[in-house]
């Protein structure tokens, strides 16, 4: 079986759906449910339903698109990945993986293949965090990780709820029904950009994840006491923000000292109040991620921070509040879908490492529900985040390809 992956086309996919953004190029905002990822998902979609791929959308957004196998009721393969877009981010980031997935499914029809079972794109809502505080909404609810709750709880900045907002995108319906049933995927693979620099730097094409690193991720609030910016006297103060640099700070040293290259701890949000220049902040909102491949490391990291800011706070007289807004596990992924990459790799006379995700994805949930694994490939320099994110359209071609034959493997398996 000969699978041709069409790589002008899928270029020029990449590049069409890039064009869904609220900033100029090269730069890519497509933040869930605005106009521009409502308009992308109807692009998307025509694109699915020109494959012949039979389309539905759960009540969250969550959008498959399914190629009927020979055994429809037996459990289907899925891949997929998200098109969300953090601000001023690039144009690779779950692209590659969704639009990859749909030209992965395409070389396969064309190819003459027949999928014993089905083989399934899936698009997820909001894997990145930007709306509503909170990433990977849409495969936290297929696992069931997630709270339906979350529909009134989860607010974005202007304070409407997720309910209010996916029901003016258009999708209705209780978030329960979300959840996926037992067995609906015998196996999940998401093709993505590694978005660190080891591919590239040891010249390797492939990545075969085998673990994906464990995030969390809080709020810090800290009350202080505001004033006049000349006339309060420096012993007297209560400055929020200087007590919000220190937790910064700490964090950052609380992530350099496990001596494992593999803890990681950002602080990415700041708000001030009042916000002026001649007055002292009383008030601060920060905002932290912090993450590790071991579990209970990055909560030895999490234990210190909290004992950080309560002696900040006895010292400083400010009053700091940390609320977690989410503590995952890491996933490991499922070895048999790690050994099919592997053989197809080694079939094609490909060079891949094994090798872990320090970004979090969609599949981290997956793995929750059912066998999951990812196959990752290199981006220049290990950019991402970054309007100049780029992978090339050759190494975007080969990753398709591996996963185009990996599906087909894990379908008639
Ligand atoms: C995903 O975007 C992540 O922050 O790992
Ligand atoms: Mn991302
Ligand atoms: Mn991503």
């Amino acid at each position: 079986m000969k699978i041709d992956i069409d790589q002008n086309r899928l270029t020029r996919e990449l590049n069409e759906l890039a064009a869904f953004s609220d900033v100029p190029a090269p730069a890519v905002s497509r933040i869930v449910f605005s106009d521009q990822d409502l308009r992308a998902r109807a692009w998307l979609k025509d694109l699915c339903a020109k494959a012949n791929l039979d389309v539905r959308e759960d009540a969250v957004g969550n959008t498959f698109a399914r190629w009927h196998g020979s055994e429809p009721a037996a459990p289907a393969v899925g891949t997929g990945s998200h098109i969300d877009a953090i601000p001023h981010s690039g144009r690779y980031d779950g692209t590659v993986g969704v639009l990859g997935g749909l030209e992965a499914i395409r070389a396969l029809q064309a190819s003459g293949f027949q999928p014993r079972r089905s083989l399934e794109l899936l698009l997820f809502t909001s894997e990145e965090p930007t709306r509503f505080g909170l990433g990977c909404l849409g495969s936290r609810l297929l696992a069931g990780t997630l709270d339906p709750a979350a529909d009134e709880t989860l607010r974005d900045s202007e304070g409407s709820s997720l309910q209010e907002i996916r029901t003016r995108a258009g999708f209705h319906g209780p978030l329960s029904s979300v959840l996926l049933t037992p067995g609906y995927y015998d196996a999940f693979v998401e093709l993505h950009i590694e978005q660190g620099p080891l591919l590239e730097n040891r010249g390797v094409p492939l990545g075969a994840v085998t673990a994906i690193a464990a995030p969390a991720s809080l709020r810090i609030d800290i009350q202080g006491q505001g004033g006049h910016a000349g006339a309060v006297l420096m012993p007297d103060r209560h400055d929020a923000f200087l007590a919000a640099a220190e937790i910064a700070l700490a964090l950052e040293q609380a992530a350099r000292s496990t001596g494992a290259i593999d803890s990681v701890a950002t602080t990415g949000v700041c708000d001030i109040f009042p916000r002026v220049i001649n007055g002292i902040p009383s008030r601060v909102n920060l905002e932290a991620d912090i993450r590790d491949i071991d579990a209970d490391r990055r909560d030895r990291m999490l234990v210190h921070l909290e004992q950080t800011c309560t002696e900040i706070a006895a010292r400083r007289g400010v009053t700091i509040t940390p609320e977690f807004i989410n503590r995952d596990a890491p996933a490991t992924c499922d070895p048999r879908i790690v050994s099919a990459i592997a053989a197809v790799c080694d079939e094609n006379g490909f060079r891949f490492d094994r090798m872990v995700s320090r970004a979090y994805h969609d599949s981290l949930f997956m793995s929750r529900i059912c066998p999951a694994a990812m196959l990752f490939i290199p981006c220049r320099a290990g950019v991402s985040h970054l309007p100049d994110e780029y992978s090339s359209p050759e190494a975007i071609a080969q990753g398709t390809l591996v996963l185009a034959q990996t599906l087909a493997k894990l379908a008639n398996s």
